[in-house]
């Protein structure tokens, strides 16, 4: 399985989600393949907002050797589930979809609404990790 988390700047939210994913299919013993992009290209190269390295370490996830990439159309073809934060990510990403196949692949992370993005309050940190945790443990139960 291969999955591709997509934010906007690739530093708060998919960092996240990315590492937390991989930190539980890790200890599921699956053999997964996930990594995250932004659809912005501001951070690229950076690693993860301190923020999120530090709400992740709290939890016992390293994130810090992530860095972040920009979301480009040949990741399409790389994974077979595209997860994104927000409604923003989702317009963003189906825009550069070439085929129904590419189409398909993309997806709300959550079921219902939006992961807030945690970067111009602080204070979010915490209950979004909250958030995303409870998400990757579903989705492990739903593809494993
Ligand atoms: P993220 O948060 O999309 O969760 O990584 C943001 C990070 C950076 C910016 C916006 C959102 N920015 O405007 O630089």
């Amino acid at each position: 399985m291969k999955i591709l988390m997509v934010c906007l700047g690739n530093i708060c939210r998919s960092p996240l989600a990315h590492g937390i994913l991989a930190h539980q299919a890790a200890e599921a013993g699956l053999n997964w393949e996930i990594d995250s992009a932004g659809t912005g290209d501001w951070h690229i190269g950076q690693a993860p907002d301190k923020r999120s390295i530090a709400v992740a370490q709290k939890y016992g996830v390293d994130i810090s050797e992530q860095r972040a990439q920009w979301f480009e159309h040949h990741l399409f073809a790389a994974y077979d589930h595209i997860l994104v934060m927000d409604k923003n990510n989702y317009r963003d990403v189906i825009a550069q979809a070439k085929t129904e196949d590419d189409r398909q692949k993309v997806q709300l992370f959550l079921t219902e609404g939006e992961v807030p993005d945690p970067y111009f309050d602080s204070n979010l940190f915490d209950p979004v990790y909250q958030l995303i945790e409870q998400r990757c443990k579903e989705l492990i139960k739903k593809l494993s």
